[in-house]
């Protein structure tokens, strides 16, 4: 059953448009809009002190580690950490251990989520069975489970097999779901630890080409054109593939894509540490592709941002580079990067971050429950950003089990003060500190 709950969120403008209003929420669902507002009954109060309202976020890529890796994050720390963020749906990637190829760790997972009740877990169910790459899972149990899984994926390995890939979104048409593709040509990558240029080059470390990404990116538009599917493009890193998004979508393909918040404002040049917090898959590329991502997600060419939150324990990460695992933690942090790389420099408005991280992502999975409008009648999936403070980010101090970001001690502009999730208070900060 739907949990849901009532409040009264007071003095918030919703997009960062006009005058503070107040918003009644009875039962998950926004009935009142306006100024002076009385509380709802049982109601929670928010104040929100003046803040900027939006649809809470929507994260197409998570990695929540459960099962296998609880060390490093389970659905409840993951969920803590995404509500915090602002979140209020995630998608939980397949490669867990053992890997959600089946009905029946997409529907614990989904269950799990649900127990936690902090924000909306979707499993992602693999594209093959085990992520190897040889057989097709059982996509159509998947969808039709408990978790009604609606998104697929083999992320961390591509699936790179031509025909498997063509059979996958031939399926995926049947069953009104969606292909998340990490697109990396296996054999241009073997080895490979960050971006293949003058960086690596000169610290020695093994090169991943743009080609690698960018040859995926083109054949799989071409197998959804002839399947008449849809695609999705999971983290996309290079200017190479925002000009083949460009022209697949003048050919009328249905293709898809989202950006990090790291490759929206990181570049190769921090590999010069030989730091692993700063490994991660695709690597992070050169400032040429920084930019063009800006541009892109600006106009409209890259969907939506996507957190691709990989925890990973401190023992993985602080090793020599070449064996340190690929993976940046992201949820708690996004808002503020998405803040400082687009909003400050004008690339997007308030309601331009309402799009990106909330409204595409919602309708490119075809969740109607959020990423709606902010309106009467609609369900109270909401966020609260302080948009003129800053705070420090510090591992120890996240709600992820892991430590690993490449953003420590940095000062971020943007606060989430407070996530709403059908009417309940999912996070709040008070006074700093999170309650
Ligand atoms: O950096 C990454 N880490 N990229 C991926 O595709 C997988 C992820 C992980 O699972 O750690």
């Amino acid at each position: 059953m739907t949990v849901t709950g009532s409040a009264l969120i007071t003095h918030v403008r919703p997009y960062g448009d006009g005058d503070p209003v107040d918003i009644a929420v009875v039962d998950g669902v926004i009935t009142e809009i306006g100024q002076g507002l009385d509380a709802p009954e049982g109601a929670e109060i928010v104040d929100g002190g003046g803040g900027v309202l939006l649809p809470g976020f929507v994260d197409l890529h998570t990695h929540l580690r459960e099962p296998g890796r609880e060390d490093t994050e389970t659905v409840a720390s993951g969920s803590a950490a995404a509500a915090r963020g602002g979140y209020t749906a995630v998608f939980a990637m397949a490669n867990t251990a053992p890997v959600a190829d089946n009905s029946t760790i997409t529907d614990l997972v989904w269950r799990l989520g649900q127990e936690v009740g902090l924000v909306d877990v979707h499993p992602v169910g693999a594209v093959s069975v085990g992520l190897v790459g040889e057989q097709l899972a059982e996509m159509g149990m998947m969808a039709q489970g408990a978790a009604r899984v609606r998104l697929f994926s083999d992320d961390g390995k591509c699936v790179h097999d031509p025909v498997l890939m063509k059979r996958a979104l031939e399926y995926s048409t049947g069953l009104g779901v969606l292909i998340s593709q990490h697109s990396e040509d296996p054999r241009l990558t073997v080895g490979a630890v960050a971006h293949d240029g003058p960086t690596a080059a000169r610290l020695g470390l093994a090169g991943w080409p743009r080609a690698a990404e960018e040859s995926i990116v083109a054949r799989d538009a071409l197998l959804a054109r002839d399947a008449g599917a849809r695609v999705h493009v999971a983290h996309a890193s290079t200017a190479g593939t925002v000009e083949l998004l460009k022209w697949a979508r003048g050919q009328g393909i249905e293709i898809t894509a989202e950006v990090t918040p790291h490759h929206l404002l990181l570049d190769d040049s921090r590999l010069e540490t030989y730091d692993g917090v700063n490994k991660v898959n695709p690597p992070l590329r050169e400032a040429s592709d920084v930019e063009a991502l800006r541009q892109a997600l600006a106009d409209g060419s890259v969907d939506c941002v996507a957190t691709d939150h990989a925890p990973h324990a401190s023992q993985e990460k602080c090793c020599e580079f070449s064996q340190a695992r690929p993976g940046m933690l992201g949820l708690e942090t996004a808002l503020s990067i998405v803040v400082q790389t687009m909003v400050q420099p004008g690339l997007l408005d308030w309601r331009g971050v309402a799009r990106v991280m909330s409204e595409r992502p919602a309708a490119i999975v075809g969740l109607d429950d959020q990423g709606r409008p902010i309106a009467v009648g609609e369900p109270a999936n909401l966020t609260i950003v302080d948009p003129d403070s800053h705070w420090t980010v510090r591992g120890d101090e996240m709600a992820s089990r892991s430590r690993n970001t490449p953003y420590e001690e940095m000062t971020l502009p943007g606060v989430v003060q407070a996530t709403v999730l059908r009417g309940r208070i999912t996070a709040q900060r008070t006074s700093g500190d999170w309650t």
